[in-house]
């Protein structure tokens, strides 16, 4: 296999769509389909009944073709254009997660020139700052996202004088690889101010979506490699009033699939410099831009394990014409030569999705390692499945449990 390239573990998917799932109970899960859109990741997400978040007219497109159903597609965006408008109108789509007043006027003239009726989830910015890079924090007042609290009443109002759209309720998010659950704490209290205060000026709020945001283990992917749903719904459960009609709705992207992909890749060169000692590998910042945008730190292991106890300190860079272009800077590894194969791991959520063709490099391909049969389920496991299923009415019990 021509390196680099993506290798996607479908069986750890499986065990990370199960556990999700039996944590969730009667939470309704979305897929930020944005993490990864992978035909065979996607398709296997949706046999588990999820519904999809997208944020564009394309992902709407490919949440279809994936088997998604539309009325468990939610759109979410800033910047949603007339023609993405029209794509989600046609296909019926759940939920609109509008951002602006201005948003909620374009899409409620285009409905109605459509003549067709849309559902309204309000993206709410409570302000709420979270512990993660500034780049993918999404819920403080400094950010293009959701509307302010004060803003609310006046959206509510627009809406309920219309024909064609109704209000569902009131969407968040705070931002993505959040681990510290204080956080989500703050965010569910927030979410009960917010409620509160509207009921007292009568409108009463039956449906939430709280977004996604749950971080995985990049540090230690093989002992972690299933994020910690439980403690993440478990904060919900215990923070969150919410009357036992409100639906609540989470979309979760990195927690679903980040643990399942990995980037192999093959060093190219060695090479000693003044200060650091370089290994040059065939993947780059095309491949894999998390490292350069947001100094992401994955782990990387050798697969030959040659001199398991004797480490060297390397910088691991790709070969793109940019300083950014590292993995890993003052890196301990066992030592490397050209041709060793290096994995890097956790890269199946915002990994491929994100590869460019800068420097009219190629696309790396996708290989899998494939399901097995799902008899091996655990019978915790195999009891909620169904309830789960049937509650989303989407796919019939026997395509999980055959
Ligand atoms: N909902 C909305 C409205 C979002 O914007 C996102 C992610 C999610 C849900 C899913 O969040 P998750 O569960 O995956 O944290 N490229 C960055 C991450 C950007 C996240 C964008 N929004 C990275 O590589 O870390």
């Amino acid at each position: 296999m021509t390196t680099p390239y993506y290798l996607y573990d479908l069986k750890l998917l499986e065990k990370t769509l199960q556990n999700l799932i039996f944590h969730a109970a009667d939470y309704r899960i979305h897929y930020a389909i944005k993490a990864n859109t992978d035909y065979k990741i996607n398709k296997l997400i949706t046999s588990y009944g999820l519904g999809a978040d997208c944020v564009s007219g394309n992902e709407i497109l490919h949440a279809l073709k994936c088997g998604f159903s539309s009325d468990n597609i939610v759109f979410a965006g800033v910047g949603k254009t007339d023609q993405e408008i029209s794509i989600a109108l046609e296909n019926n789509i759940g939920c609109f997660n509008i951002e602006s007043f201005q948003e909620l006027k374009v899409i409620h003239s285009i409905a109605q020139q459509m003549n067709k009726h849309a559902n309204i989830a309000i993206r709410v910015n409570p302000n709420v700052d979270v512990d993660t890079h500034q780049y993918i924090k999404t819920g403080i007042n400094e950010n293009k996202f959701g509307v302010s609290i004060e803003q609310i009443l006046e959206l509510v109002d627009y809406i309920e004088d219309t024909n064609c759209l109704s209000l569902t309720g009131l969407h968040f998010h705070i931002g993505s690889q959040i681990t510290n659950f204080r956080n989500f704490e703050f965010l569910a209290k927030k979410v009960n101010f917010i409620i509160d205060y509207l009921h007292n000026e009568g409108v009463e709020i039956n449906h939430l979506n709280l977004g996604g945001g749950l971080g995985i283990d990049y540090e230690n992917p093989t002992e972690n490699p299933i994020a910690d749903f439980k403690n993440y719904f478990d904060v919900f459960r215990n923070n969150l009033s919410v009357n036992s009609n409100c639906k609540v709705h989470f979309e979760l992207g990195r927690s679903i699939v980040g643990q399942c992909g990995e980037l192999h890749t093959k060093v190219v060169y060695i090479k000693e410099g003044i200060n650091k000692r370089f290994a040059i590998i065939d993947a780059g910042m095309t491949d894999l831009l998390r490292p350069a945008l947001y100094q992401a730190k994955h782990k990387i292991v050798k697969q030959s394990k040659t001199h398991p106890f004797s480490k060297l300190k390397y910088d691991i860079v790709g070969p793109i014409c940019e300083s950014s272009d590292v993995f890993r800077k003052d890196y301990f590894i066992e030592e490397l030569n050209r041709g060793d194969l290096l994995v890097i791991k956790s890269c199946g959520a915002y990994g491929q999705v994100m590869c460019s063709s800068y420097n009219l490099r190629s696309q790396p391909k996708s290989y899998y390692i494939e399901t097995e049969n799902k008899s091996s389920l655990n019978e915790e496991i195999k009891l909620a499945l169904p309830t789960y299923l049937s509650l989303k009415n989407l796919v019939s019990n026997n395509i999980i449990l055959q």
